[in-house]
């Protein structure tokens, strides 16, 4: 794995109408909610717009497995390596905790077993992880009545290579470019071998082929966190020509929320709040009215809008 980040790394949406064509007629670009996004590019913010950063470990090894093997620059082989499975590993290095608690629970593990694929499953070798609010909650234990059982490796979203695909899988090939959350549902027995790992087994339908203008770590700052801004979006029935108030704007969901509802819904009027300091992203994110909660209160304002997002 190249980079684990957090939703708290907001990127910023570029919607880019030329491209409309392109998600017609490529299903996996959609996310498992159903929801298709247009082609979006997607332009990392300076390091001192990230904050909140907890739980965020970064580290980088070689990789000695190649995901496939081009002979044409060597001499042919005498056998042809037909399998990448081979080069995949029993074992691999994860973040684990045996117990629910804080950040100190948290060890790193290189002697995790790789997990098993199930049929409608695929192997994905990790790139890029990104950690959400729903990780810290579940390891303190908050939902422990429909958690999996301990030991837990943590993490809902990733962008990587597929490795290795199940009996039944239909699309998904070995070598595709990958990303998603690998969770179908986050509360209710998310994967006891999440993607805080050098591989992680996940559905094929909860996949969809990393968009070409991004890279891995890009991508795996989005699924669980544009799930939740574009679902809240649509089960609003937000259509163009509405307005929305964004609470909570500089946030991974707001930032998301309020770009989606800009660029991809055709909101008319997007205002969002945000402490003093975020004030200046809000308006880089196209915001047409930024709201300092620190000194204005939002109730106050006179003007009504369609939707709250909070
Ligand atoms: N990430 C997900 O995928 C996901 C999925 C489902 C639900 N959620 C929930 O959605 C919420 C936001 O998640 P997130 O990932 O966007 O978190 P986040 O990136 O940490 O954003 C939280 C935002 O809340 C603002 N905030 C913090 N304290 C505040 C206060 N006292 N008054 C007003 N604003 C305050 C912060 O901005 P300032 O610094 O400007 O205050 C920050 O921008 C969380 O409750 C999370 O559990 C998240």
């Amino acid at each position: 794995m190249e980079a684990i980040l957090t939703t708290t790394n907001p990127f910023k949406i570029t919607h880019h109408h030329h491209h409309h064509h392109h998600h017609h007629n490529n299903n996996n670009q959609s996310f498992s909610s159903n929801a298709t996004l247009p082609s979006l590019s997607l332009k990392p913010l300076p390091l001192s717009l990230t904050f909140k950063v907890t739980n965020t470990y970064t580290w980088r090894y070689s990789s000695s497995h190649s995901l496939r093997i081009s002979a044409s620059s060597q001499a042919a082989p005498t056998s042809l390596e037909t399998s990448t499975s081979s080069a995949i590993p029993t074992e691999m290095k994860a973040w684990v905790y045996g117990d629910y608690g804080g950040v100190d629970v948290l060890k790193f593990d290189s002697k995790v077993s790789v997990p098993e694929v199930k049929e409608d499953q695929v192997l994905v070798k990790v790139v890029a992880a990104a950690l959400n609010p729903v990780d810290g909650k579940r390891r303190l234990g908050k939902f422990k009545a429909t958690d999996s059982p301990l030991p837990t490796v943590p993490g809902y979203d990733i962008a990587g290579v597929v490795v290795k695909v199940g009996s039944q899988v239909k699309t998904l090939k070995e070598g595709d470019e990958v990303y998603g959350d690998i969770n179908e549902k986050a509360l209710e027995f998310p994967k006891q071998f999440g993607s805080l790992a050098e591989y992680t087994a996940v559905e094929e339908k909860l996949l969809a082929l990393k968009p070409k203008n991004l890279d891995f770590i890009q991508a795996a700052s989005l699924p669980l966190a544009i799930e939740t801004a574009y679902e809240g979006l649509e089960r609003t029935g937000f259509s163009a020509g509405k307005s929305i108030l964004v609470l909570g704007g500089a946030g991974g969901v707001g930032s998301l929320v309020i770009q989606l509802a800009k660029e991809v819904f055709g909101a008319s009027k997007v205002a969002a709040t945000s402490s003093t300091g975020k004030l200046d992203f809000l308006k880089s994110l196209g915001v047409d009215l930024a709201i300092d909660y620190t000194k204005e209160n939002f109730e106050d304002l006179p003007e009504k809008f369609d939707v709250v997002a909070m």
